[in-house]
């Protein structure tokens, strides 16, 4: 079977690993990265992508980023019979504009951050004032992960105003725990992804302007199963029922003292998230894939191991601001002698071999039998790569270890 895998980051070369272990499997990615290079074939993106799945001869493909399945993708391989994993344009917009999403909530009834949505600074500033302090503004489209705000003060505010531009959604600040939860939708039933954290900001104990994450772990203990329950019933089940979902429903949730709340959707794989995800799944996810572009996923069941995983974004100077490329990166095989998968994101074959050529560059990723073996695996992973002015979060997943010290986590 022929699979083609859409997009060039971490989330994609840790999917076309995982897929890559499926018996019988050939992998194609568009544009790939040079890590899945030593998976399958990487086709460069010329004409549409239904022209390179035909001529690749795909029998799966699988959408990784979100602006094709904004630009609707998914439809177009529909319209042609061709099977994909991915939401249609229509369900694509609960990612593509803030605004949308608010008021699908509101109308669902789904549990989310209270709001208004305004189009001018002096709306904004009375709607600032009416919240009270710390407040979120949000812009209303895609904006890899820089579209959003919390301002504790109206310094912060004007400076967020300054910032944005369009229309705006003006939110209640919540606070407590937040998780990815992602599942997988056929249009009627869901498999739900173990639960995963991200960590968006840029620097240690969630200081700093957010990324598009700096690592993120996987590990059951993160929602209990009650949790877990009133997540499915109260935010994806009506969303694929709304909607007929099909792909990869993520919800990234605030677990507040008054249950789960919403603070996005996403239409896609989180990314760092898919990195732990995938190591950790037990599964051939292959069969799954097939049963969501078939509609047939009621009799789909995902295993995972036991032991949590972990990973650790390795990202270039300056990044989530400007940031240079083309430096050189040294240590990836020692990295993978200690055991860790380098999983890459921002890379490319420069005149020295392997180096940098996007913000986030590298994600290490292990698995342990407890979180905290995972951790120490990832790092020492870490430990041996180089490249001049490198930075990343040396906290990924102690949030986590609290849960084990007993401590409460969050709210
Ligand atoms: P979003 O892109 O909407 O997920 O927002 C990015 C990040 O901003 C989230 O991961 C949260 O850390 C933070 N955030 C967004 N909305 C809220 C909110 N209503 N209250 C507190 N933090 C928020
Ligand atoms: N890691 C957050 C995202 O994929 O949007």
């Amino acid at each position: 079977m022929r699979i083609l895998v859409l997009g060039s980051g971490g989330r994609e070369h840790a999917l076309v690993w995982k897929l890559a272990q499926s018996p019988g499997v050939e992998l194609f990615s568009c544009p790939g990265n040079p890590g899945m290079q030593a998976l399958g074939k990487c086709v460069p993106p010329a004409g549409s992508y239904l022209e390179i799945a035909e001529a690749v001869g795909a029998d799966l493909t699988v959408v990784g980023p979100e602006a094709p399945l904004v630009a609707g993708v998914v439809d177009e391989f529909r319209a042609r019979g061709k099977r994909i994993v991915g939401p249609d344009r229509n369900a694509a917009q609960l990612e593509g504009s803030k605004i949308y999403a608010k008021y699908f909530f509101e109308q669902r009834n789904i549990p989310t951050a209270a709001f208004v949505t305004v189009d001018n600074p002096a709306d904004a500033r009375r709607a600032i004032e009416r919240f009270g302090f710390p407040v979120v503004l949000k812009a209303d489209g895609l904006a890899a992960g820089k579209g959003v705000f919390v301002a504790q003060d109206s310094s912060q505010a004007e400076a967020a105003l300054a910032t944005l531009q369009g229309r705006l959604v003006i939110e209640e600040f919540l606070s407590g725990e937040e998780v990815s939860f992602i599942a997988l939708c056929d249009g009627k039933d869901v498999v739900p992804l173990a639960p995963t954290q991200d960590h968006k900001a840029v620097f240690d104990d969630d200081k700093g302007p957010n990324t598009g994450g700096m690592g993120a772990y996987c590990d059951s203990s993160i929602l209990s199963e009650v949790q877990t329950r009133e997540v499915l019933n109260r935010v994806i089940y009506p969303t694929v029922e709304a909607m007929r979902f099909t792909g990869f429903l993520y919800a990234g949730l605030m677990m507040t003292a008054g249950g789960p709340k919403v603070l996005e959707f996403n239409v896609r794989l989180g990314d760092p998230e898919t990195q732990p995800l995938m190591h950790r799944m037990a599964s051939d996810f292959v069969p799954a894939l097939m049963a969501a572009a078939e509609g047939n996923l009621a009799s789909v069941k995902l295993e995972w191991r036991t032991g949590p995983s972990v990973c650790v974004v390795m990202a270039s100077p300056g990044y989530p601001g400007s940031y240079p490329t083309g430096r050189t990166i040294h240590g990836v095989e020692a990295a993978e002698a200690t055991g860790a998968k380098v999983f890459h994101a921002g890379t490319r074959f420069g005149p020295e071999g392997l180096e940098t050529s996007g913000g986030r560059v590298l994600g290490v990723t292990a698995s342990g039998s407890n979180l905290a073996e995972a951790i120490d695996r990832a790092y020492a992973g870490v430990r041996e790569i180089r490249f001049e002015g490198m930075h990343y979060r040396r906290d990924i997943g102690r949030k986590g270890l609290q849960r084990y010290n007993g401590s409460t986590v969050g709210t």
